[in-house]
């Protein structure tokens, strides 16, 4: 299994392109389900995450294009993408299941139900895996459909859902839930009268899946605020949509730069989604520039530490906050991080005290002192953002740092280690 190996304390410095939002990109592949007539995405990204949601649609009978090449890497041929444009045809839509198989992997396969409920007027999707960070129930997903007339139940590890046609409904969730105000908005998109979103989640990529949903006809004010309203419509038709850019990249990125004492450039990047973490870096004593589709960022020499409250958007992301303990790990003073959205997100602590981080965990709470140095160690990815911590703090440590399980960084960082090489780390991928 692949390992990164990054020999640490070299401040970043140069240019590099964002690519297109995972999280965004996600459910914005589902929307096609909604429509017989073909959907086109740009600035689709070259993740793990997307190839599984291609595989997950295809089974489902849609006709996935995507222009790949063929490569023989050791004994196994594989496909690889090429460019950055999908084409989603669902006409043929035969198959409204979900298995197991596929949907354990990634936690957003549930994103599915939603579409093919409303489309199909029947789902059958697997109770989802995915990140390791917490029970992460989908009651609310259930709850939702259920009060638009769906039959919902849980059987041998499936929900299976039902409805000739889905009413449109007042819907309430109990807490702000991204993928369950995704599910619910695409679902009521073609149901019969009006749906109301309330206590909707804010975060931009919910705005990214209105906007293509309007492109495709649908009939939806409110998305970006916390009360979401949705006339259905019969039917829904092609688009062609250009995906968000990924705030959580970029901010990894930025992190990396402030951590390492760098300097770079970040284009087709967007500052407008991510005024929190900014906010932060900006506490910390980075100067930073917003251009029009660039970030600028410039690191002081040592960083002051800085405390944060993960919360939904427009607060400071849980997405960001593995990110931010690898910087308070190294910065001057003690910061207090509380972690609001999940009960199990500081995995990565462990493996930051095995670099040499001074970290103290009090139930949902971490207290950070930071350290003047690190140092390199053997190193585990737990998660997604866990391991793009472990990143930042290998590109901090000094020697050599090695991490494992690395699939995790596959399945939401597009090309992380040319990327950070071209900012001039010393990083590779090994067996
Ligand atoms: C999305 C993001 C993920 C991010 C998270 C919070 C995608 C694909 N993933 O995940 O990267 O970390 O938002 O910003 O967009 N909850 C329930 N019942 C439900 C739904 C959620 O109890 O039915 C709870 C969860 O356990 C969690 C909280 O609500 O404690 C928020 O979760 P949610 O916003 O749903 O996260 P995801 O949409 O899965």
């Amino acid at each position: 299994m692949d390992k990164l190996l990054i020999a640490g304390g070299i401040p970043l410095s140069g240019e590099v392109a964002i690519s297109g939002a995972k999280n965004a990109a996600l459910p914005l592949l589902c929307a096609a389900l909604l429509t017989k007539e073909p959907v086109t995405f740009t600035n689709v990204p070259h993740l793990n995450d997307i190839g599984t949601m291609l595989k997950l649609l295809a089974q489902m009978g849609v006709k996935v294009s995507r222009e790949t090449s063929r490569i023989c890497a050791g004994d196994a041929p594989k496909e690889v993408p090429l460019g950055d444009t999908v084409t989603l045809d669902a006409s043929g839509l035969n198959n409204a299941v979900a298995p197991y198989e596929m949907v354990k992997t990634m936690r957003a396969s549930i994103l599915v139900l939603g579409p093919l409920l409303a489309r199909a007027g029947e789902a059958r999707v697997s109770l989802p895996g995915g990140c390791a960070i917490g029970a992460r129930p989908v009651d609310q997903h259930i709850k939702g459909l259920t009060a638009m007339g769906a039959e919902v139940g849980v059987e041998q590890g499936y929900v299976h859902a039902r409805a000739t046609r889905l009413k449109g409904a007042r819907l309430f969730t109990d807490m702000v839930t991204v993928t369950g105000t995704e599910n619910l908005m695409m679902a009521a998109c073609l149901a019969q009268g009006e749906t109301v979103i309330e206590n909707a989640a804010r975060e931009p990529e919910v705005v990214d899946l209105a906007n293509c949903l309007v492109a495709m006809g649908a009939r939806i004010s409110g998305a970006g605020g916390d009360v979401i309203r949705i006339q259905g419509v019969d039917a829904l038709h092609g688009a062609t949509h250009r995906i968000m850019p990924d705030r959580i990249e970029t901010g990894t990125y930025l992190c990396a730069a402030a951590a390492t004492g760098g300097a770079i450039r970040l284009t087709g990047a967007s500052a407008t989604s991510l005024d929190a973490v900014i906010d932060k870096l900006m506490d910390t004593g980075c100067d930073i520039v917003a251009e029009r589709d660039a970030i600028r960022i410039k690191a002081p020499r040592r960083l002051a530490a800085v405390s944060i409250r993960t919360a939904p958007y427009p607060a400071f992301p849980t997405d960001m906050q593995a990110q931010f303990m690898a910087i308070n790990a190294v910065a001057d003073g003690t910061a207090v991080m509380r972690e609001t959205i999940f009960e199990n997100r500081f995995m990565h602590a462990v493996e930051l005290i095995r670099l040499g981080a001074d970290i103290k965990i009090d139930g949902n709470t971490a207290f950070v002192t930071g350290r003047p140095k690190l140092d390199g160690a053997t190193v585990m990815a737990t998660d997604l953002r866990a391991s793009a911590s472990l990143v930042i703090a290998g590109l901090v440590a000094q020697g050599e740092t090695l991490i494992e399980r690395i699939y995790h960084l596959d399945r939401g960082y597009e090309g992380l280690e040319k990327k950070l090489a071209a900012l001039g780390a010393d990083i590779r991928r090994v067996k």
